[in-house]
């Protein structure tokens, strides 16, 4: 018996078939084969006064937020998902879950808005932090604390280095000494990454990124591999704190899912070409990109990343913040806007964004590469150079 029979006959379908599917939503009363969105705030009660779903409320839960969690969940190979209203919602939300006084890992380049909230919850005694440079295993080994450490917080990969990050090894560490591992995977879909698989607790995504793809949902997800009691705490919390992702976003979400895999694919197929090019551009000082050898988590990126390096890059131009920020001016094609992962290429200097604190390099031109014809881009970052 071939393969494809193999999956068929266990209803085993890749991850591909899942996503266009998402889950195959055919509607049994009309033949619908796009899910109805269940707008309503509430539910009634059959003649027996009995409650037909397994919530009656909105900030429970409702058909369509379910319908895509699971779809997130089947890909993500996880046991259940929840969406939240936002990427930060959902960290904030785990974050909540911490113990008072426990200690966290981190890294030291990551997305700005959880750093910051990791160190509020520091000023305020809540958490002990330390905060790493985790592209050397060894200084995440010795930051972590027996018994202590709660929680490993990682990214991969980073934003916006791009740095490739060991989610196998950094399981091991953090179970090794009784932590767990939470993988903020929002440049890393699960089309080229799976992290549960390798061992991570939690996977984070921002959905509003590479999930949604279309730059017109503000959403986030968690995903776990086992429904514990810390799991059913964070569900508990996002229905008291009010923060489930609304049934309009969820069916969004629903939609961009199907078109994921293709996306992922073409950004990746884009970004490895303007990163080989512009790497050997004489106005270029660097260019990240886990898909070059000249990326020091290149090696881990091969291994983990399988199907894709994604299209997030960064270029490092020769000159000042200012010249940065011109170059940025100049685009044509590209747009001028922060966030990520849409169909639409997109670039900004980050450090603007993230402010004179923030430990990115000044001449950083952070680029989300779309899924346009790749040349359209290219002309679009010579000419900007100038
Ligand atoms: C890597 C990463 N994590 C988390 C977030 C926060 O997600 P959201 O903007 O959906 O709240 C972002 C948003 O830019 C992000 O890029």
């Amino acid at each position: 018996m071939s393969d494809t029979k193999n999956h068929v006959k266990r209803n085993f379908l890749r991850p591909e078939t899942i996503a266009a599917h998402t889950l195959k939503a055919i509607d049994e009363a009309t033949g619908s084969i796009t899910p109805p969105i269940y707008t309503s705030s509430t539910y009634a009660r059959d003649q027996s006064y009995t409650p037909r779903l397994k919530e009656n409320y909105i900030r429970n839960g409702n058909p369509t937020l379910w319908h895509a969690e699971q779809a997130v969940a089947a890909l993500e190979q996880g046991e259940e998902t929840l969406l939240f209203a936002s990427g930060m919602a959902a960290i904030t939300t785990l974050l909540e879950t911490v113990p008072v006084g426990a200690h966290v890992a981190a890294p030291d380049v990551m997305y700005y808005g959880t750093r910051d909230w990791l160190k509020r919850l520091e000023a305020k005694g809540r958490i002990e932090l330390t905060i790493l440079n985790p592209t050397y295993p060894a200084r995440i080994a010795a930051a972590i604390r027996k018994g202590k450490t709660d929680l490993v917080w990682i990214e991969t990969p980073l934003n916006p280095t791009w740095d490739v990050i060991d989610i196998e090894h950094t399981a091991k560490l953090a179970h090794d000494a009784g932590a767990i591992l939470a993988v903020d995977a929002t440049a890393s879909a699960a089309v080229t990454t799976q992290p549960l698989l390798l061992g991570a607790d939690i996977v984070f995504h921002s959905a509003t990124k590479y999930l949604n793809g279309h730059s017109d949902v503000l959403a986030g997800a968690l995903v776990t591999g086992n429904v514990n009691a810390r799991w059913q705490e964070m569900a508990s919390l996002r229905t008291k704190i009010g923060a489930p992702l609304a049934p309009f976003e969820c069916w969004l979400l629903i939609r961009g899912l199907r078109t994921l895999f293709v996306r992922y694919r073409q950004a990746s197929a884009n970004a490895i070409i303007l990163a080989r090019h512009f790497e050997k551009h004489p106005k270029i000082d660097r260019v990240l990109y886990p898909g070059l050898a000249s990326h020091k988590g290149h090696d881990i990126a091969r291994r983990q990343m399988t199907d894709g390096f994604g299209g997030m890059l960064s270029l490092l131009i020769k000159g000042s913040a200012a010249d940065a920020v011109r170059v940025c001016t100049r685009l044509r094609v590209i747009i001028p806007a922060t966030s990520l992962g849409g169909v639409e290429s997109l670039a900004e200097h980050r450090k603007t964004v993230e402010g004179s604190e923030s430990p990115v390099p000044d001449n950083l031109i952070r680029l989300s590469v779309g899924i346009e014809h790749v040349d359209d881009l290219m002309a679009d970052i010579e000419q900007a150079l100038g």
